[in-house]
């Protein structure tokens, strides 16, 4: 008979990661491996990619299944859990694994909300994350995170000025809007407004960050451009709503990414507003702009399709009270966010490891 540790071994070289086609032995993402014969049980903690990885459950399971199998009944797994966060990091941000870009082509689609809503879930779920508004034409962060007020404290490295980030809800967060008066005009030209967004992005001390989330301003101008080529972020999510309008400029945006000189790679698409919902008609799902816009986009591009988030007024009020509904655990809505989150880090897994050089 086989020696118990490797039986328990070939048990745990069963269980293959879905997203990487690999076991989680051969990947080694299996630690501290322990048993206890007697009383029949083996422990181990599980190294994930992200904290947010949506497939704990499937991992427990199946281990808990494997080992039974090999072993008999009985066996019991007690599985613990603790990521290293996969992701290329930036040359320019070396402290920043993942730089995540949320484009959409057209304003209004609800870009900024989803950003915020898939940060605050993020961190919820053990991730270190970061924040910045990006779109320094209309900077509605601030409002969003319930920081109107707020104003980033500066400090000297190196006899250089740095922005602090502030800290809420577990998100580090930056944006213009804290540092030009709500309700003033901000008249960028192309140059400037990409030169000052740049400076937004270096001037702020970050900390190690698992993901920084972009929320870019709306459209394919230079400052995208710019953004995509100086940086060379991990990955870009596009939101759209439903409507066709609103796909054809998402499209537009998408395609931008996937330029030959841009070449950011597209995580996938996140479908706004997919439907309207509400209360008083709780079975009934009504389809104002049409439906599956989201998803046919990605298809066609041969993208993932992330998730959709529903037109809810509970997702107005909240906002506009500086709550992001991700925070009310529990809640539809919040699980909502939190699923999209957790197929956001899976898919920047997943290109990181795909993109990392094999060892
Ligand atoms: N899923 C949603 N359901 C209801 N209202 C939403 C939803 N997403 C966004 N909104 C609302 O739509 C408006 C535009 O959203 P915003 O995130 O500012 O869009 P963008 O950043 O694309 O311009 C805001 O008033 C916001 O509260
Ligand atoms: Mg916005």
């Amino acid at each position: 008979m086989a020696d118990l540790e490797d039986r328990i071994r070939r048990a745990l070289g069963r269980v293959i990661d879905p997203d990487l086609g690999r076991s989680i032995v051969e990947l080694g993402m299996v630690q501290g491996l322990a048993w206890n014969a007697e009383k029949r049980v083996v422990s181990l903690t599980l190294q994930l990619t992200t904290p947010a990885c949506p497939l704990k459950g499937h991992f427990e399971r199946e281990i808990q299944a494997r080992l039974v199998e090999e072993l008999g009944e009985g066996w019991r797994a007690e599985v613990a859990f603790s990521a290293q966060t996969a992701g290329g990091g930036s040359t320019v941000l070396p402290g920043i694994r993942n730089l995540l870009l949320v484009g959409s082509g057209k304003g209004g689609v609800g870009k900024s909300t989803v950003a915020v809503n898939l940060a605050v879930a993020l961190a919820q779920q053990g991730a270190r994350v970061g924040l910045l508004d990006a779109d320094i034409y209309g900077p509605s962060v601030p409002i969003l995170m319930g920081l109107e007020h707020a104003k980033p404290q500066v400090v000297h490295q190196d006899g250089r000025p740095l922005l602090l980030p502030i800290a809420k809800y577990g998100v580090q967060v930056m944006s213009l809007g804290f540092l030009v008066p709500a309700g003033q005009a901000t008249p960028w030209r192309g140059p400037m407004a990409s030169n000052t967004l740049r400076q937004l992005l270096v001037e702020t001390q970050w900390p190690e960050l698992d993901y920084l989330i972009v929320d870019m301003p709306p459209g394919t101008g230079d400052v995208q451009l710019t953004l995509a080529q100086q940086f060379r972020p991990q990955g870009a999510l596009i939101v759209t709503t439903p409507q066709q309008v609103a796909v054809a400029d998402a499209e537009k945006a998408l395609t931008m990414f996937q330029m030959p000189l841009v070449q950011v790679p597209v995580l996938g698409v996140i479908e706004n507003m997919a439907y309207f919902w509400t209360p008083q008609l709780p079975e009934r799902r009504f389809y104002l702009f049409g439906q599956g816009g989201g998803r046919q986009l990605a298809e066609k591009y041969g993208v993932p399709f992330l998730g959709e988030i529903p037109l809810l007024e509970e997702i107005v009020l909240r906002s506009d009270q500086g709550v992001p509904p991700a925070l009310s655990e529990g809640t539809p809505l919040a699980e909502a966010y939190h699923r999209l989150a957790g197929e956001v880090a899976r898919a920047a897994s997943r290109l990181a490891y795909a993109s990392a050089p094999s060892s």
